[in-house]
């Protein structure tokens, strides 16, 4: 089976170790911006695999750079592992070559500046009551057109999403007849040693966490504040941590996939150094999306930053510790109410040893190839645009076993007041 992967970023190279580990996959292409990072890394694993690696230069931003490149390759399913800016330029060249379409992050306007994209974004934020800057509308607005070719998309197979989304689904299958609460734990241990550095993409990451926190209850959402709900919870294998409520995509696409549920929240784990340097670069305005002019040049704040900042892909052999990925469902099975958690942990230097990157570009890298992998063996199949809670888990759960983030559950775990 021909499988185009776009991006060689950090959760890339792990999905591509772990699609050459799947004998499923018989061509990879490795196709990204900067070809250099793609050849670099066939060169690594072609001695490791029996799939034949090529490599290629694309702009995942143009469509015609997408559509020769997927015109040449034919490739059966294409699993974007670029930035979230780029989904629906590489849907839409999907649709126009007849290839199946598989991400880790739902759609994010890079310039959210653009009167028309705020126009769309402004009558959402009313209607729904989020104001994030992503969302799944863009991509679910795809259905018909997936449909009609035939072709499957797949939307959010990393860890959060994805592996959580899992989790939930098979919690519903084997252990619920009703899900009410969920609560979603995402806990990073490690330490990179540095002040301050993002685990995965700075830009994508600190305007996640710099915005608005949200959660879905009894039907509609309640916004807070960035950061305004904090919990401790002491993790398995961890050990105990602050963690702050953020919004987060799967929340939406739970909130309409699993029936009776009434509440679902998010909490991520932030230490005080982190949460200090966000607010001081928040407060100088260098987490801006807006150019701003400076010497005769324009510059957009964040992206500077970034340039500023350790490259996540450059943590991996300093990142000490382990990440508790998980969630805690709170429900009715046969009349009586029951709670359970399910969770993986996983180790940074473990990663390291196998791949080069650390947990976090581990744990989204692993599930981003095992969603390929259903959708390209055909057990996850169907015409249209889907999450990953729509398909039966059991297989995924199995994979996530067999590739290296095995799961846990605890039938008694200590709740989130
Ligand atoms: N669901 C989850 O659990 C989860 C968790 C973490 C991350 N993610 C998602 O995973 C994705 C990858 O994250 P990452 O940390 O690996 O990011 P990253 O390290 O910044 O890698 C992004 C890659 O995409 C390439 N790229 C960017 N713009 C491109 C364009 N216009 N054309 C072609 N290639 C382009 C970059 O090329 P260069 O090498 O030239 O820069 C880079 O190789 C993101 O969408 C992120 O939101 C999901």
């Amino acid at each position: 089976m021909k499988l185009l992967i776009i991006g060689c970023g950090g959760v890339a190279t792990v999905a591509i170790h772990k699609c050459c580990q799947n004998p499923i996959f018989t061509e990879i292409c490795i196709a990204s911006r900067t070809v250099s990072k793609c050849d670099a890394l066939a060169a690594k694993l072609a001695p490791t695999t029996s799939a034949r690696l090529t490599t290629a230069t694309v702009d995942a931003d143009s469509l015609e750079s997408l559509t020769a490149l997927m015109k040449a390759f034919q490739p059966h399913t294409v699993l974007n592992v670029a930035l979230p800016y780029q989904d629906l330029t590489i849907m839409d060249a999907c649709l126009a070559c007849g290839a199946n379409y598989v991400d880790t992050a739902n759609y994010e306007a890079e310039d959210t500046d653009d009167p028309a994209w705020r126009a769309v974004y402004e009558k959402r934020c009313k209607e729904k009551g989020f104001t994030a800057y992503f969302d799944y509308s863009w991509q679910w607005a795809y259905q018909e057109k997936f449909k009609a070719a035939g072709l499957t998309a797949l939307l959010g197979t990393g860890f959060d999403p994805g592996v959580t989304s899992v989790f939930t689904a098979y919690a519903l299958k084997h252990y619920f007849d009703e899900i009410h609460n969920i609560d979603i734990l995402d806990c990073n241990g490690g330490d990179h040693g540095y002040p301050f550095a993002t685990n995965f993409n700075p830009e994508i990451n600190l305007r996640e966490v710099s915005a608005n926190g949200s959660y879905w209850e009894n039907g509609h959402w309640v916004e807070t504040k960035p950061m305004a709900i904090k919990r401790e919870y002491d993790f398995a294998g961890v050990g105990k941590k602050d963690m702050y409520l953020l919004h987060h995509e799967e929340i939406e696409s739970l909130a309409k996939n699993i029936p009776h549920v009434k509440r679902i929240r998010f909490f991520m784990t932030f230490g005080q150094s982190y949460l200090m340097h966000m607010n001081c670069l928040q407060n100088v305005g260098m987490l801006g999306t807006t150019p701003v002019e400076f010497e005769g040049h324009e510059i957009v704040p964040i992206k500077f930053l970034k340039a500023l900042l350790p490259d996540p892909a450059s943590l991996g052999s300093r990142t000490v510790g382990k990440t508790n990925i998980g969630c805690i469902f709170t429900g009715i099975k046969d009349g009586k109410e029951r709670s359970i958690y399910i969770y993986n942990i996983c180790d940074h230097q473990e990663c390291y040893r196998e791949t080069g990157t650390q947990a976090v570009s581990y744990t989204t890298g692993v599930p981003a190839m095992i969603g390929t992998a259903l959708v390209a063996s055909g057990k996850w199949s169907g015409a249209g645009v889907f999450n990953v809670e729509e398909f039966d888990p059991d297989p995924y759960m199995e994979m996530l076993n067999a590739y290296g983030l095995p799961w846990i559950v605890d039938e008694h775990p200590v709740l989130v007041d």
